[in-house]
């Protein structure tokens, strides 16, 4: 009657005893900080009916003292200093929205050290050391609670926490960069090149003054270690996901994506087969017709297949004020009310040591190769025997454009289901060929 699961249970609950008031800390006002201190106060009421006791913010760390001028809230709340923040006997409640590294990883540890709960949007800290965070959390009888961190308000962290436990999670296709996603549908729509989509992506706000984080894939990367770590149990670290950004994308594989049915899109992707994971992240045709390839501009959609549950669709807003503070608010009251019943429940995640990621060398799937060859007889025939000494088969050529008086031809390959480390030694081959100029870009496909 009682199974291991059992004692896990009843010994990550604890009874506590039953409080007052619930005190809640701030640390970093900035976009989401703005957005979370507005809604915690402007909706007081709410908030204290749905915890069951009030919920008080009590303190904002904020070293940016214009921040803090301009935020019409009770210059008392203030202080600059985090620390003073997580040392507060009264705060219970401590939420992380500073972004980055460092100082919040220390500042969570202190947190949860001191036995206080955290709640966190910070995807970059959550993807380095989340193990060791809720170890610690457990250790201490509380928890971090992180729905923030990955798709802005887009229910994610909750699913894979609750409503997907009986499911063996066979895949995640995620679009989970808004602003890569913008300037993907830029040059989709537009016919724009690289720098100028991003240039208007800047222009709106869309895209930071350096962009890198974002269009080289790194922001991806943390968030599909979160959504890797929790749907496949496994141990991952960023250093750990294949990632390629889109900055080598022009706008001629686009024109070449629309004519073969396909839309390009930066996808985070995880998959289970045969007890090996595959994290990986980097441009990827997507076949026009499904759903996902349909999500345009800003927007994050994060599809999951599941044993038992099929297919499914989370779309909507990855990032801004409102939508995170949303999901942020969500664990505040989650943990809130935990507190205001007397009940500790700490995280039950427990990994697989046993699970491992796939080297990218080992992975299979079809290919869109763009080339610049001579225009001359027999070119073809020299780069198929490349691909077919490699086990390559070519599911169909477009030989395009030709500029007669350079003597240049645009060749185009699309592959049927290969193995990376084979495509790899092709495209060597075929760069050094006599008849091939360049290997303009290649795109993996995903059917
Ligand atoms: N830069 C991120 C994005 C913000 O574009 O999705 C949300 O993490």
């Amino acid at each position: 009657m009682y199974g291991p699961w059992t004692k896990l249970i009843s010994r990550s609950r604890r009874q506590l005893g039953k409080k007052e008031s619930i005190g809640v800390g701030l640390l970093g006002l900035g976009v989401v900080g703005g957005g979370v201190a507005r809604a915690l106060t402007g909706r007081a009421e709410a908030l204290d009916t749905q915890v069951g006791c009030p919920l008080r913010l009590l303190k904002i760390a904020e070293k940016d003292l214009a921040k803090t001028r301009a935020s019409q809230i009770n210059p008392d709340l203030f202080t600059t200093d985090p620390a003073e923040v997580i040392a507060d006997p009264e705060i219970d409640i401590v939420i992380e929205v500073l972004g980055g590294e460092h100082p919040a990883m220390e500042l969570i540890n202190d947190a949860l050290g001191r036995g206080k709960y955290v709640v966190t949007s910070n995807k970059e800290v959550m993807a380095k050391h989340f193990p060791e965070f809720l170890s610690l959390a457990k250790d201490k009888g509380v928890d971090i609670l992180y729905e923030a961190s990955v798709g802005g308000g887009i229910p994610l962290i909750a699913p894979f926490k609750q409503n997907l436990l009986a499911n063996e999670i066979r895949t995640i296709y995620a679009i989970i960069n808004g602003t890569t996603n913008y300037i993907l549908t830029m040059m989709a729509s537009a016919g724009v090149d690289f720098s100028s989509a991003l240039k208007q992506a800047q222009d709106l706000g869309y895209a930071e003054a350096d962009p890198i984080n974002d269009i080289e894939g790194i922001d991806a990367v943390y968030k599909l270690v979160i959504l890797t770590t929790l749907a496949f149990r496994v141990e991952v670290h960023p250093d750990d996901i294949y990632r390629e950004g889109i900055s080598r994308l022009s706008s001629r594989d686009f024109r070449y994506a629309k004519e073969l049915g396909y839309e390009i899109k930066l996808l985070a992707i995880a998959k289970e087969q045969d007890g090996a994971i595959e994290a990986r992240v980097h441009p990827v045709f997507l076949p026009q017709d499904l759903l996902l390839a349909k999500v345009d501009g800003v927007n994050n959609a994060v599809q999951v297949e599941g044993d038992l549950v099929g297919r499914l669709l989370f779309y909507g807003q990855g990032a801004g004020p409102a939508p995170t503070s949303s999901a942020v608010i969500a664990d505040v009251i989650d943990v809130a009310q935990r507190i205001s019943h007397g009940v500790s429940i700490t995280p039950m995640l427990r990994l697989d040591p046993t699970k491992k990621i796939k080297p990218i060398s080992e992975i299979e799937t079809r290919y869109y190769l763009r080339m610049s060859t001579v225009d001359r007889h027999g070119v073809l025939a020299k780069i198929s025997r490349v691909m077919g000494d490699n086990l390559i088969s070519i599911s169909s050529v477009i030989q395009k454009e030709s500029d007669i008086s350079a003597d240049v031809a645009e060749i185009v390959l699309m592959t049927y289901p290969a193995k990376e480390q084979a495509m790899q030694q092709a495209m060597r081959e075929i760069e050094h060929l006599d008849v091939v100029r360049e290997i303009s870009n290649f795109v993996r496909v995903e059917d």
